[in-house]
């Protein structure tokens, strides 16, 4: 049973694989419901977990006893459920949590397309505008609690992220920094804390910078303007470091041309474009990449890339690629530089 519990395993199992959504939903149930979060303060049973979050006792129970099968949670003979290893990164409190992630990639307004991932294979186009006539994005702007929760999932990945970029490259020696579709400013907030002489714009569509708060009630606002942005059309001007990140990949390689050369056409002289997200390793490697990519492909025109890929926007783009720097997983930052 042990070596059921790693990924590894779970990926070369056929029926886990052919059982995949289940294990999906179930991550998302205890996500939504903020299991993790509510285990923190000692073990419970299922009577009690459901009875604290209005769900039926048996049903929860046996979602919560499947996922002890990945030490998500631990039974105890007293049929309590305690935060297993792997439980510890849906609690709301972990430095890198995943629980709004989790429950953003599985809620109702996404789930559907997911159903339908074969209309996109099939068709060439994104699965969700297929099933609901409109973009992800467009879908967004007129769903103030959905796009809540996107943008909360973004900001909880970025906060961390950002930490660890800060890192890896070297932030200070720029003077004004875009974040370009910076969301809430999560990134951009953690970039300007760590570098007092730098200032900011967070450029993003006017429903998504209305909810900044993280930004605007930092304190790091006064070095930071909220530009509102439609970065098909223009970016803002005057930055010498251009940030895109999680955002060419969902793009197609023109609409990636546009905001790249927006970004160029933007930049003062000498100025930078830095992607930071997944760059893809080769093929018959597990990579996470890989199935963030059907995620692009399920919801949205873009797809994740590899080096050579990026290499070859950004020079019909006007840059040279400078840099790639490999971090955590099969992320990395690529840098790009005016030719
Ligand atoms: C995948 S999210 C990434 C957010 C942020 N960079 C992060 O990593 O947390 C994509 C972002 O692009 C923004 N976006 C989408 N279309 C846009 C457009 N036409 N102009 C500006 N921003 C846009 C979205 O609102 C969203 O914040």
């Amino acid at each position: 049973m042990k070596e059921e519990r790693t990924g590894a395993s779970i990926a070369g199992s056929l029926p886990y694989m052919i059982w995949g959504q289940a294990i999906n939903q179930a991550v998302y149930i205890v996500a939504r419901l903020r299991i993790a979060d509510l285990l923190e303060s000692g073990p419970k049973t299922a009577e009690v977990l459901a009875e604290r979050t209005g769900v039926d006792p048996v049903y929860l129970g046996r979602v919560l006893r499947a996922l002890t099968g990945f030490d998500v949670f631990r039974e105890d003979e007293d049929r309590r459920f305690h935060i297993g290893s792997m439980g510890e990164r849906l609690t709301s409190s972990h430095p890198q949590s995943l629980r709004a992630m989790a429950e953003m990639n599985s809620s109702p307004f996404l789930w559907g397309a997911w159903g339908r991932m074969f209309d996109a294979v099939k068709n060439g186009a994104p699965a969700f505008d297929q099933l609901h006539g409109e973009s992800l994005f467009d879908y967004l702007a007129r769903s103030p609690e959905d796009a809540a929760l996107f943008n909360e999932a973004m900001s909880s990945r970025s906060l961390p992220e950002g930490t660890k970029l800060l890192e890896e490259y070297d932030f200070g020696s720029a003077t004004r920094v875009i974040d370009v579709g910076g969301g809430h400013g999560a990134l951009l907030k953690t970039i300007l804390e760590a570098h007092p002489h730098l200032t900011g714009v967070l450029a993003d569509l006017e429903v998504v910078l209305d909810g900044a708060d993280i930004i605007r009630k930092s304190a790091v606002a006064d070095r930071c303007e909220l530009v509102v942005t439609d970065f098909f059309k223009e970016v803002p001007a005057g930055g010498d470091l251009y940030l895109l990140k999680e955002i060419l990949h969902d793009w197609n390689d023109e609409q990636c041309l546009t905001i790249l050369r927006n970004c160029r056409k933007a930049m003062r002289e000498g100025g930078r474009v830095v992607h930071i997200g997944a760059v893809l390793g080769p093929s018959n490697v597990p990579d996470m990449g890989k199935w963030t990519d059907l995620t692009m492909l399920t919801f949205l025109p873009g797809r994740e890339r590899t080096e050579a890929e990026f290499e070859a926007l950004y020079q019909a783009a006007g840059f040279e690629m400078t840099r790639v720097l490999r971090i955590a997983g099969n992320w990395g930052i690529v840098e790009g530089t005016v030719t």
